[in-house]
């Protein structure tokens, strides 16, 4: 026997806004109620949940209280239902079924055996769409219930059913917002990528510069990909762009969302086929930017690999490539860098990087199955050499912006003139030396460390040519390239967090990964980004 939910009125005029707002706070009563629907629900559509368990919710849902009992008896009626079922009490200490819909799979899969089962039949949007629509039905019945005058009455139902359809339309129609702050790109939502794929990859911060040219890759080479990417960075015109080069694979599935954010996680992790692997590019990166206010970055980049591998233990995901950076190593005496130069990075981006590093390290130590490879990539540029991506760095972020943007942007004459920070270090033309490395190149070596290089404890390489560029010589192959005579002012004081001269040494990712920069002529590498930049002057 099942019964369907007659919800009570919302009396409380607050309580009334918030539930038509879709606001409602949570409250024990509320979840045995949204509780016990659900399990009623899954009776219905066959889901095994046990005849006790039901039986109980049935009862739960029956003796509800109204909203002004509930503030006197409310807290004496839950007590009676999380005695009466087990089920109920885990169910609801563990909350993994928060009123307003946020269902967190995650959560009702760490209940085990049944729970994982719960978690596969309440889809989080299932949830979402059955509260809103008891909201709006709550709001609907009280104002039938409480309006005087019948004229009004009339119009305050006539107002709220165009509501609630408007609602369902909205949902039906877009599938595109809830309220667990994800959102899917146009008819993601509904999508399951194609079975027939090498892997399910998850790239955090696919919008970005490097994480979607390594998305169209892995797309290429077989695999399927969920990016998520808050874009709080990068540019929602690459993923258009990656839509459109990918069309017709069923293997691109984007969610606009912030990784910080567990529910963005949980939804991103809760697809067919499993995600089996994570590509970690989601950062913010300017060393500039981490000098001025460096708890942002402790936090999007230390304490975000902390909430991802948390969301990877949930989905049981095991492996993780994860982006580093040559910033690690701050300032070493001793050129070229190795893996195993002692890293002492001397600003809060490269600390913020190190840390994330130790963060996987302490994460594999404690999960034997869980295997990682770190890349330290040395400093990135380029664009595809086919001109279907690019690199544009956007106009609020131009002061911290890296040296390709810039040149580009005082060629275009976006900007008055170039400005070289720096020109009094200890080098061979006193500005920085840096070992330039081609997006693309970059990109295939992820590629065979995902195939080849995943390890517990995690592997570690550099990422570059092994060459160092000053940023002279590459100012001056950027004028040959645009033949745009750019105007350049040299300052003498360094940009604070910046340091002399870095290059690689990459044998160890040669001989062990069989990888090698194929993009080592400057000139060739900045024409791929100047030929996509010119086509695109304001970006995607
Ligand atoms: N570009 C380089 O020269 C270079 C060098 C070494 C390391 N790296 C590393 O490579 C990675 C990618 O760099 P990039 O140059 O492509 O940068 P980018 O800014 O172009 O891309 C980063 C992407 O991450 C997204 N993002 C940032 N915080 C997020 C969050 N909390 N949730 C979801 N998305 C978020 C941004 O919106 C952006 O799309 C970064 O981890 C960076 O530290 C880059």
């Amino acid at each position: 026997m099942t019964e369907t939910l007659n919800p009570k009125p919302f009396k409380n005029k607050k309580r009334l806004k918030n539930a038509a707002e879709g606001k409602q706070r949570r409250s024990s009563f509320s979840e045995h109620r949204l509780l016990a629907s659900t399990l009623i629900y899954m009776q219905q559509a066959r889901h095994r949940t046990s005849a006790a368990t039901t039986t109980t919710a049935q009862t739960c849902a029956r003796n509800r209280p109204t909203y002004e009992e509930e503030e006197e008896e409310g807290e004496e009626i839950s007590e009676r239902c999380e005695q009466s079922s087990p089920r109920l009490l885990r169910t609801q200490n563990r909350s993994w079924f928060p009123i307003g819909g946020r269902a967190t799979l995650a959560r009702a899969q760490s209940i085990g055996g049944q729970g994982r089962i719960i978690a596969q039949a309440i889809r989080v949007r299932v949830s979402n769409l059955r509260f809103r629509i008891e909201s709006a039905m709550n709001v609907f019945i009280a104002s039938s219930s409480s309006s005087s005058s019948s004229s009004s009455s009339n119009q305050i139902k006539l107002l709220t059913f165009f509501a609630l359809l408007f609602t369902v339309l909205v949902y039906a129609k877009n599938g595109l917002y809830d309220d667990a702050s994800a959102r899917f790109m146009k008819d993601d939502f509904k999508m399951k990528v194609a079975k027939a794929v090498k892997a399910h990859v998850l790239v955090t911060g696919g919008a970005g510069f490097i994480g979607s040219h390594g998305t169209l890759k892995l797309i290429e080479e077989g695999n399927a990909v969920t990016i998520v990417d808050n874009l709080s960075r990068g540019n929602e015109g690459a993923l258009r762009a990656l839509k459109k080069l990918t069309k017709g694979k069923n293997a691109l599935r984007v969610i606009i969302g912030d990784i910080a954010d567990e529910n963005v996680l949980n939804r991103a992790f809760a697809t067919e086929p499993k995600i089996t692997k994570v590509i970690h590019f989601a950062a913010v990166a300017y060393v500039g930017e981490s000098m001025q206010d460096p708890n942002k970055y402790y936090k999007n980049v230390t304490s975000n690999t902390a909430t991802l591998l948390q969301a990877m233990d949930r989905f049981n995901v095991r492996e993780l490539i994860y982006s580093s950076t040559c910033a690690t190593y701050g300032n070493p005496d001793v050129l070229p860098i190795t893996e195993k130069t002692v890293p002492i990075p001397i600003n809060p981006y490269g600390k913020s990087k190190l840390f994330a590093e130790e963060v996987i390290r302490d994460y594999a130590n404690a999960n034997a199955d869980f295997k990682a490879v770190i890349l330290r990539y040395f400093n990135v540029f380029g664009s595809d050499p086919k001109g279907r991506l690019g690199e544009y760095p956007r106009p609020e972020l131009r002061n911290h912006g890296r040296i390709s943007g810039a040149c580009f942007d005082a060629a275009l004459g976006n900007i008055e003139h170039l400005l070289i920070m720096g020109t009094n270090h200890n080098t061979r033309d006193g500005t920085c030396i840096r070992d330039f490395i081609h997006v693309t190149d970059l990109i295939d070596a992820h590629i065979l460390a995902m195939e080849k290089a995943t390890s517990n404890p995690p592997s570690l390489y550099n990422v570059g040519t092994g060459k160092g560029v000053s940023v002279k010589e590459f100012v001056h192959a950027c004028k040959s390239v645009t033949n745009v005579p750019i105007k350049v002012v040299e300052q003498t004081e360094a940009r604070p967090g910046d340091y002399a001269e870095v290059y690689a040494n990459v044998d160890k990712i040669e001989r062990e990964l069989g990888w090698k920069a194929q993009y080592t002529n400057l000139e060739e590498s900045l024409g791929h980004a100047w030929h996509w930049r010119k086509k695109h002057r304001n970006g995607y």
